[in-house]
């Protein structure tokens, strides 16, 4: 007999994450696989992690510190905000669940863009609530208008990816404020701000200053993108106190891990590391500008470390096309953008090759 789980889980499915290289390399018998499908950071991470795992060594037999005191002193100070403001997450997949176990009763209705994040519908599911999706709008923008008409007497927190993830496109200061200014102080919005450091555009929102005016808001950030630590699992939520203090009530004591920490902590010292990254970024994403001008392809300007393109041709197809070259993208039919391709930004060495089998594929098409 099985037992039966929560009946809200009936129509909550598993996140569909992208392979891992080496499964795809025992599948496709090769040595080498390009991974540009998970929007991770492919110059790797800082080296000084390293020294500073090393150093930690003889306290790996005692549980983490469970206040995460040397991330807090940092980013307290970088953010200009108060300890009591902070929480720390096994990476911000865990804060976007605690957040839904906080805040979700059965019937409540959530709302987020389209396509967005994923995570948002499933742990809105899992809570037993009702999921709302917003298309984007004709450039691929979260639709902030269409949002506030989405709102209801059930609604209780909208899910704001900036920038978001497929698209890449970004709301600025004042969009952001005057949207805020709008939604009712019973709704909770959660700003996903994972891809923020590689924000392109002017007036970047001041997550600070915004947290300071509006008590309903609470930004989320990530340690896995552009410090290059996704596999050590490390985000962080930034509110008000009383947010904070709500979410503890469902947070797991000791859910961040020392390793994490440590190497958390390093990796915030080394500026020389993350210019090199934003540097790389700038610079591969100009080069796919070029080349898909040249190619007369579509796209959309991104903010994020990673470029939608509009090959015209059957996505999926496209994708096989480039595993049969080791390289493993994500294709847009998950995202309902059917012969969108999402690529994430690597390695100058990389981005060419991507280019160079894309004019390839563009010319005859996929074998
Ligand atoms: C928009 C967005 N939010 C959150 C996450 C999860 O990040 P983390 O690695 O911190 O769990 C991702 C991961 O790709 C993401 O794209």
């Amino acid at each position: 007999m099985s037992i039966a789980y929560r009946e809200a889980l009936e129509s909550s499915v598993p996140y569909v994450p992208a392979r891992t290289v080496r499964s795809l390399k025992e599948e496709l018998h090769v040595d080498k696989i390009i991974k540009l499908a998970g929007n991770e950071n492919n110059l790797g991470s800082s080296p000084s992690i390293i020294d500073a795992l090393l150093n930690y060594r003889d306290e790996y037999s005692r549980y983490p510190d469970f206040a995460n005191t040397e991330l807090l002193i940092r980013l307290t100070k970088a953010l200009n905000v108060k300890d009591d403001q902070l929480i720390f997450g096994n990476g911000s997949f865990e804060l976007i669940t605690i957040i839904a176990n906080t805040y979700l009763n059965a019937g409540d209705e959530s709302i987020y863009a389209e396509p967005s994040f994923g995570w948002y519908k499933n742990v809105t599911l899992q809570a037993g609530a009702i999921p709302v999706a917003v298309p984007v709008n004709n450039d691929h923008a979260v639709d902030l208008d269409k949002i506030l008409q989405a709102i209801t007497g059930r609604t209780k927190i909208i899910w704001i990816c900036n920038p978001n993830n497929p698209t890449g496109t970004a709301l600025n200061q004042k969009e952001l404020t005057s949207f805020l200014s709008k939604v009712p102080d019973h709704i909770l919005v959660v700003l996903d701000e994972a891809y923020i450091d590689f924000y392109a555009g002017s007036d970047r929102p001041d997550t600070t200053a915004l947290i300071q005016k509006y008590d309903n808001l609470i930004s989320l950030r990530t340690f896995s993108k552009l410090y290059g630590l996704a596999s050590l699992r490390l985000g962080y939520g930034i509110s008000n106190p009383t947010i904070i203090r709500d979410l503890h009530r469902v947070k797991t004591p000791g859910n961040v891990n020392a390793a994490a920490q440590v190497a958390g902590a390093a990796a915030l010292d080394d500026h020389e590391f993350t210019a090199k990254v934003l540097e790389n970024n700038r610079s591969g994403l100009a080069l796919y500008y070029d080349t898909l001008e040249d190619l007369g392809l579509e796209y959309i300007p991104s903010n994020g470390n990673f470029i939608m393109i509009n090959t015209g041709l059957d996505s999926d197809q496209v994708v096989s096309e480039y595993l049969k070259h080791g390289i493993l993208l994500r294709g847009g039919n998950e995202f309902g953008m059917p012969g969108w391709l999402r690529i994430t930004i690597g390695t100058e060495e990389e981005n060419k090759l991507v280019l160079e089998i894309l004019k390839e594929i563009i010319k005859t098409g996929p074998k």
